[in-house]
């Protein structure tokens, strides 16, 4: 193997896949609860998809962003509009690259709007917001640190919502959070709460950036989870599920006049292909949004994990909302018994914190490969002590 020793990979080999089920190269069927981590999220072979791209493909692939770019316009259009941000956009290829065009914009905000610049900003404990050296200073994470400093400053955690209170001063330019912490244990914040603090934040002319790379993208069962929370951030992060696989990031915010073309720029961003794709993987969702689909299969899916959350004695908590969801395990070691018998079992499930199993499905999972999921999902579960 020639690849860095970055990650720890199961034995398979895919080959193809379909909707919700994967089949390896001596045809074994899979059933996929992840969707590459929530990427996926009009499933695998998706026909509508895989057109769009093709047909994008022979046309034009990619100009750069010297150029007019017809699909990308229209994005940032359809973005602003469903999100009810009203402002603009600004694309590049992932979640890590989005947050740091976010914290870019509120450094720069922070410098031009007053006498002293602020520049701090607050990010909360088991958040997680990338892997580049900014993005990873905002994760509140120690585990992720160690190693790769010196980071740059200006970065503060707070031990929960309330706890940002205590920790904003005079420099504080901008608080980032995700509703739902996804890789932390999919752990959801308090509507209540998150509400009192956006506007708090506004007026305190402190920027809300709300990081919707795991959450966005009906997710949760709605667009975006700021709009389930009811709450219109200053900025919101997009990646994985905009794309439906081909890599895309996004950031809309309001503050259309900060950035000066020089500021920022990103060669691949929002090219023809990425952004016809999430054009179309968009469309797709909307119609399962609209004709009440999503909101079926959501409630399905739910009803099949709470059998299991009573049924089998290994887990004291089930979380989340839509179709990001958890159950934590009462141990690590129990958590992680679960997922290696499950992919042993040909259903494949996600780690999230210290203890929670993660559920990740593509929003157009069946009935039946929800069945077929959780009947294998039982059968793994019943081989774990
Ligand atoms: C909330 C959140 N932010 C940012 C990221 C980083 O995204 P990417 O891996 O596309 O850089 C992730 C990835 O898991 C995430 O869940």
């Amino acid at each position: 193997m020639y690849l860095l020793n970055t990650y720890n990979r199961f034995d398979v080999e895919f080959v193809r896949g379909e909707s919700a089920t994967l089949w390896d190269k001596n045809n074994n069927d899979y059933i996929d609860f992840t969707s590459g981590i929530g990427v996926v999220s009009v499933g695998h072979g998706n026909v509508r998809l895989a057109n769009a791209i093709c047909n994008q493909a022979r046309e034009i692939i990619h100009i750069s962003n010297l150029y007019r770019i017809p699909p990308q316009e229209k994005l940032a259009e359809v973005l602003v509009k469903k999100s009810g941000i009203d402002g603009g956009v600004f694309f590049c290829n992932s979640g890590a690259e989005a947050n740091e065009t976010a914290l870019k914009i509120a450094r720069k905000y922070g410098e031009v709007n007053g006498e002293v610049k602020k520049y701090k900003i607050i990010t909360l404990k088991n958040s997680f917001h990338g892997r580049t050296i900014s993005t990873l200073k905002a994760t509140g994470q120690p585990k992720f640190h160690q190693y790769f400093g010196p980071f740059p400053d200006g970065f503060t955690y707070a031990e929960d919502i309330k706890d940002i209170y205590n920790k904003i001063d005079d420099k504080t330019i901008g608080v980032m959070v995700e509703l739902i912490q996804g890789e932390g244990g999919v752990n959801p914040f308090d509507k209540k709460e998150i509400q009192e603090l956006a506007e708090f934040l506004k007026s305190k002319d402190i920027l809300l950036i709300v990081d919707e790379v795991q959450t966005g993208i009906y997710r949760t069962g709605e667009f975006l989870a700021s709009n389930l929370y009811e709450i219109s951030p200053d900025i919101v992060t997009l990646a994985k599920g905009l794309g439906g696989g081909v890599p895309i990031g996004a950031v809309i915010t309001r503050l259309t006049d900060v950035l000066s073309p020089g500021d920022h720029g990103s060669t691949f961003g929002g090219n023809y292909l990425a952004t016809r794709a999430s054009l179309e993987v968009i469309k797709i969702l909307d119609e399962y949004y609209e004709s009440g689909q999503l909101r079926e299969t959501i409630e399905y899916f739910e009803g099949k994990l709470l059998e299991i959350a009573r049924e089998f004695p290994l887990f004291e908590s089930i979380s989340g909302y839509g179709l990001m969801r958890a159950l934590k395990a009462y141990s690590k070691e129990i958590r992680d018994e679960i997922v290696k018998k499950a992919f042993e079992n040909r259903v494949l499930v996600l780690k999230a914190g210290d203890k929670s199993v993660r559920f990740l499905p593509p929003l157009t999972i069946t009935h039946q490969e929800i069945d077929e999921g959780f009947d294998r999902l039982k059968e793994a579960l019943r081989g774990v002590n």
